[in-house]
C-alpha cells in the first residue's frame, strides 16, 4: 500500500470488531478503538474524534453536525453498514467529509432474514414454539392454522439490492411479488415483480416488507393512513430502518384488529424498551436487529468498510461512497 503521508492518519473505531480486521488500519493509521460495551458515549465520541481523520461508525453512532465540528481534522466517515441515517450527510458534506457505506455485501443475508419472517408470521413460528415448550401441544390440542405462502401478494417497498434479493427468493417460493419505489423500474438484477402505486399495492398485499433508506420522504411513511389501506389479513415486516413506521400507529392498528401482524427487525428507538407496547403484542415478532448478522456478511461488512476508509485516507475514491460531491 502505497504511504499516506509523512503523519499516519488518525483514526476512531467506533464499535468492537474483530482484531485480525482492525490490525489492517493499524498497520497504516494511529488508531482509537472503542473498548466498551455497546456504543462509546456523546462525551466519549466527542473525544474520539478530536484528533481523528477517519472514523469507522455504525447504524447506531450518531455523527451529527457537532461531532463533526468537533472533528476538524475528519475526511472520511466510513459508517459499517449499508445505512447512514445516522450520518449528517449534508453536514459532512459541507466540510468536504466523505461519507461511505457497506452496500451489496450484506443484500443476502438481510433479504434471507426477510423471508424468514415472513415465513415465521405465515406459518405461526414462535407461536408453534411456544405452544410446544409450554406443554400446551397435548393429544388432541392443536394451535390455530397459519397460511400459505405460495399464490399470495408480496408487496416490497424499495426496491434497491435488498428489495431485489427480496423479490427473487419470493418467487420461488411461489409469491406473486408487486414493488413501489420512488424510481420505476430503478436499474439492478431482474427481480421478476412489477410496478404498483404505493396505495394500490399497501391494499393489495398479503405480505408487505420494507426495503427503503431512512430519509425525511421515508420516515413515517407506514403510518396510520397507509396501514388502514391494508388487509386486515395482511401482515408488515420490516428490516430497514424503525422510523419508516409510526410505531404508535402499527400499535393501534394491530390492536384494532385492522392487520394480522408484523415481524420487526428495527424500531423506533433501539434497543425498545422492555414496556414499549409494540413488545407487548402476540401478533409481533421483534429481533434485535440482525438483518447482516452473520459471521460471514458481517467480515465482508468490515472489510468494505475498511476499504473505504483507507481509500478516503490514501485520497482516493472509495469503493461506496454516499456523498460524491465531498470529494472535490
Ligand atoms: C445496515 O447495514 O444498515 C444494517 O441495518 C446494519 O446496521
Amino acid at each position: 500500500m502505497p504511504a499516506m503521508s509523512d503523519e499516519r492518519p488518525h483514526v476512531y473505531i467506533g464499535l468492537r470488531g474483530p482484531e485480525e480486521a482492525l490490525a489492517r488500519i493499524s498497520e497504516v493509521c494511529e488508531v482509537t478503538s472503542f473498548e466498551g460495551v455497546g456504543i462509546p458515549d456523546r462525551d466519549e465520541l466527542l473525544a474520539g474524534v478530536a484528533a481523528a481523520d477517519g472514523i469507522i461508525g455504525s447504524a447506531q453512532l450518531p455523527i451529527d453536525a457537532a461531532v463533526l465540528a468537533a472533528a476538524p481534522r475528519m475526511r472520511v466517515i466510513s459508517n459499517f453498514g449499508v445505512g447512514f441515517d445516522n450520518v449528517d450527510v449534508a453536514a459532512a458534506t459541507a466540510r468536504g467529509v466523505v461519507v461511505c457505506n457497506t452496500p451489496g455485501v450484506l443484500s443476502d443475508a438481510v433479504a434471507d432474514l426477510t423471508m424468514g419472517l415472513l415465513l415465521s408470521l405465515a406459518r405461526r413460528l414462535p407461536e408453534a414454539e411456544r405452544f410446544l415448550r409450554e406443554q400446551r401441544w397435548k393429544p388432541g390440542a392443536s394451535m390455530a392454522l397459519g397460511t400459505d405462502v405460495a399464490g399470495k401478494t408480496l408487496g416490497i417497498i424499495g426496491l434497491g439490492r435488498i428489495g431485489r434479493a427480496v423479490s427473487r427468493r419470493a418467487v420461488a417460493f411461489g409469491m406473486d411479488v408487486v414493488y413501489h419505489d420512488a424510481v420505476r423500474d430503478p436499474p439492478g438484477d431482474a427481480a421478476f415483480c412489477t410496478y404498483r402505486d404505493l396505495d394500490e399495492l399497501l391494499a393489495a398485499a398479503d405480505f408487505v416488507s420494507l426495503h427503503v433508506n431512512l430519509t425525511e420522504a421515508t420516515t413515517a411513511l407506514i403510518g396510520e393512513r397507509a396501514l388502514a389501506l391494508m388487509k386486515p389479513t395482511a401482515y408488515l415486516i420490516n428490516t430497514a430502518r424503525g422510523g419508516v413506521i409510526d410505531q404508535a400507529a402499527l400499535v393501534a392498528a394491530l390492536q384494532r384488529g385492522e392487520l394480522a401482524g408484523a415481524a420487526l427487525d428495527v424500531f423506533e428507538r433501539e434497543p425498545p424498551a422492555p414496556d414499549e407496547p409494540i413488545l407487548q403484542l402476540p401478533n409481533v415478532i421483534a429481533l434485535p436487529h440482525i438483518g447482516s448478522g452473520t459471521v460471514e456478511t458481517r467480515r465482508a461488512m468490515l472489510e468494505l468498510a475498511i476499504d473505504n476508509l483507507l481509500a478516503a485516507l490514501r485520497g482516493e475514491r472509495p469503493p461506496c461512497v454516499v456523498n460524491p460531491e465531498a470529494l472535490g
